[in-house]
């Protein structure tokens, strides 16, 4: 099949073109002001439409055991949503169990999402239980197509976390062996301590997550991540940043030098910690925690002076009944918010309400993930690379509601929020994949990318 896309506006991660592109099988083949039609099979007119790449959500946890359950979307809903929302690629979070082999990690992930994605995926590997077995097999890890693993600071009741002084060695490792470390930041002996002080006092609401997981909580985790990896002399993705503090910290170390990746969410740069105090309170548990006015805004400025380099989801939905079992002591409320259906929606629809550019917009949530992660054929439309194609509409506007949801959702955070723009057309592979609210391809057609 032959398709043709004319008379539409090209985003770049660094310029809007006008331009005709064409593309056959996987692979785009042609960008040009002019491109005759003939010997096409389908001539899509796109004037007054934005060509995109489809975008990447770099951070999902798809049907991950973790809060006494399994996140409700498991890789199949996770991806259908995804491609309706225009995510033709994510990379998802494979962790550990304690005994694993790197290599086991990601085979029991791999097994679960072949045959079972709409759009291509990749993994992070999650490492909780370190021993001299799995650092001898770190220099294995690009043969299995891994190029990013990660470090949890917190979670040590559910023996999740690594200690510094481990956080340490695998950022060396990671180092030597051209691996980059995601590390989740926030000071967990201060997160105990704080909710086993709140439990005492009887102080069992869904506010106390945030006050458990506050700035200064997110903050210390932050800057001991960064010192640990600048005495390592290791690069350091860091993920979900939601503080103040912590980007500030982040960004001085970016002046200063050090090789820091940053990555936030759509939760962290729409609400505020007000949503705990709300009736709804339950599904905006997450961690970190949603923050204050402040960390908001200073999100948004880090965007716009060029310091956040991803946006990504960390999806991880749980279902309401989940949800409620925290409602009289927050430790119970599993920890996570769905969002990949809403990444690109929610950037798309910044940029039309002129927060960002669209090609700042392509940058973080495409151009960016791609380069950082070695996805080598994804990110951008340009001739060679995967024909995963987005087809915006920048005139619409609607309210999204969890009941049009493409996943298994039975909430959503996203309830009730306008956005501009409608993701019309999406192609995967060079196949027309959703459109008019419909996926035309098979839970098959997903492949695991090696990176
Ligand atoms: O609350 C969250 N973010 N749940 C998923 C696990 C993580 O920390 O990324
Ligand atoms: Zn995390
Ligand atoms: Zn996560």
């Amino acid at each position: 099949m032959k398709t043709l896309i004319k008379n539409g506006c090209v985003v770049f991660y660094n310029k809007i073109a006008r331009l005709d592109v064409a593309f056959s099988e996987n692979k785009i083949t042609q960008i040009a002001e002019y491109i005759a039609p003939e010997g096409f099979d389908n001539i899509i007119d796109a004037k007054g439409k934005y060509i995109m790449p489809g975008a990447i959500d770099a951070h999902t946890h798809m049907a991950m055991p973790f809060g006494g359950t399994i996140s409700s979307d498991d890789y199949e809903a996770g991806s259908r949503a995804a491609l309706a929302g225009g995510v033709t690629c994510y990379i998802d979070y494979a962790i550990q169990k304690h005994g694993d082999t790197l290599l086991e990690i990601l085979n029991r992930r791999k097994n679960l999402a072949k045959n079972n994605s709409y759009v291509d995926y990749g993994f992070h590997l999650a490492i909780t239980d370190f021993n001299d077995d799995i650092a001898d097999e770190f220099k294995r890890l690009k043969d299995y197509g891994v190029s990013s693993i990660k470090c949890f600071m917190v979670y040590k009741k559910e023996k999740m976390n690594v200690d510094d002084a481990t956080l340490a060695k695998i950022l060396a490792l990671g180092k030597q062996n051209d691996i980059l470390v995601n590390v989740h930041c926030e000071d967990c002996d201060v997160i105990d301590a704080r909710i086993e002080q709140f439990l005492k006092e009887g102080k069992t609401s869904n506010w106390y997550h945030y006050l458990s997981r506050d700035e200064e909580v997110e903050a210390l985790g932050v800057k001991k991540a960064l010192k640990i990896a600048k005495d390592a002399d290791a690069p350091i993705y860091i993920v979900h940043n939601a503080s103040k503090d912590g980007i500030k910290a982040i960004m001085k170390a970016k002046d200063e030098g050090q090789i820091v990746y940053a990555e936030t969410c759509p939760q962290y740069l729409y609400f505020t910690n007000e949503v705990y105090q709300s009736e709804r309170a339950a599904l905006y548990v997450c961690s970190p925690s949603i923050k204050n006015k402040e960390s908001r805004t200073a999100l948004w400025e880090a965007i716009w002076a060029n310091y956040i380099d991803v946006i990504a989801t960390d999806h991880c939905p749980f279902k309401l009944s989940e949800k409620a079992w925290g409602d009289h002591d927050f430790t119970k409320t599993p920890n996570g918010c769905d969002g990949i259906e809403n990444l690109y929606r929610f950037v798309i629809s910044a940029a039309l309400k002129n927060r960002l550019s669209l090609s700042k917009a392509v940058e973080l949530v495409a151009h960016n993930p791609a380069k950082i992660f070695h996805l080598k054929n994804k990110g951008d439309i340009e001739v060679g690379k995967d024909a995963d194609i987005v087809i915006l509409n920048p005139n619409g506007e609607y309210v999204y509601h969890n009941k049009d949801t493409f996943s298994n959702e039975d909430n959503s955070i996203w309830e009730g929020v306008s956005y501009r723009g409608i993701i019309e057309q999406v192609f995967v592979h060079g196949k027309l994949a959703f459109k008019d609210r419909k996926i035309l391809i098979s839970k098959h057609e997903g492949q695991y990318l090696k990176r």
